[in-house]
């Protein structure tokens, strides 16, 4: 089966699916972009992520190329049109394509595009059952990292030095010497007291739409939470940690720099809170249950 991507409009196939050379995408990073899950051929948060989308594309000033509702027709339609069960839709949108000039050009439109890509979400769970390693690498990323744009040369030389190391994520650290996140996921530990930590919302962090479920699966789970900044020493102290992503949803971390955590295996809660987000992601895709939404970085 072909696949076919969304661009501008049209759904191409995908050896001829292209945006222009002069797109402020290619030449700016002046775009932003979701990443989305889908299960049985639905959006996984869907709304939330629309949310986020929405709120960046207001923070750059960016036009919204349509409304929530067309957003959604155009998501469902790719998805429909390459037949995916399991996987995620990648969507980006662009401030547009004019002569490369910085300031924004007047009268042009936002470029959309949107592809799909299967995923066998067995494999994903025997990694997640295996756990991984990550480093640790400074954060090198812009001031705005609660916006979701597609300059992430910082985040793939991140991911790089990890991949090297025999890694498959790196914690970001900021100047002061606590852990942003990771370069694709937000990170979590478990204190040797049971509390579970993840780093507040604010500027230095991207508010994850996974984070945010998981947030409230905690609480009603009656999880002790703390939303804090935490140095890597306290990884290295923690009983585990784990990491959160659309594509990976909970992924536990088993080392950080080669120095095992806990007991260098997936931990209790980190196997617990996985379990309960499939469960959460499964049924909110079926539109059994309503998504967590976007927790907007507040007093920005
Ligand atoms: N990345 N932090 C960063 C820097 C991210 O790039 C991501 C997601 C997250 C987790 O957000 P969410 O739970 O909404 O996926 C946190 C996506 C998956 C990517 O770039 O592929």
């Amino acid at each position: 089966m072909s696949r076919v991507v969304y661009v501008n409009g049209r759904y191409m196939p995908y050896a001829k699916a292209a945006v222009h050379v002069e797109d402020r995408g290619f030449q700016f990073a002046d775009g932003i972009y979701e990443v989305i899950a889908i299960l049985g051929g639905r959006l996984v948060d869907g709304e939330g992520h629309l949310q986020r989308l929405e709120r960046n594309l207001d923070e750059l000033r960016i036009a919204h190329p349509m409304s929530r509702a067309a957003l959604l027709v155009v998501l469902n339609e790719t998805i429909r049109r390459n037949r995916v069960q399991d996987g995620s839709i990648y969507l980006q949108i662009t401030r547009g394509a004019a002569r490369r000039d910085f300031p924004f050009p007047a009268g042009i439109r936002p470029s959309v595009v949107a592809i799909t890509r299967a995923v066998d979400m067995e494999r994903v769970a025997a990694k997640a059952a295996q756990g991984g390693a990550a480093i640790l690498a400074p954060d090198q990323r812009w001031a705005r990292c609660d916006i979701k744009t597609v300059a992430l040369l910082p985040a793939a030389l991140a991911k790089q030095a990890a991949r090297e190391q025999g890694a498959f994520e790196a914690f970001l650290v900021d100047r002061d010497g606590f852990i942003t996140e990771g370069s694709s996921s937000n990170a979590w530990i478990v204190t040797k007291d049971g509390v579970l930590v993840t780093r507040d919302l604010g500027l230095s962090i991207l508010s994850g739409i996974t984070r945010g479920a998981i947030l409230a699966l905690a609480e009603a789970e009656g999880l002790r939470v703390e939303e804090r900044r935490f140095r890597p020493e306290e990884v290295f102290a923690a009983r585990e940690a784990f990491t959160t992503s659309t594509t990976a949803f909970v992924m536990p971390i088993t080392s950080l720099d080669g120095r095992p955590i806990g007991n260098a295996a997936p931990g209790l809660l980190a196997t617990k809170l996985r379990a309960l987000y499939a469960a959460y992601a499964e049924s909110e895709a079926r539109g059994a249950r309503s998504g967590s939404g976007y927790r907007t970085p507040s007093g920005l």
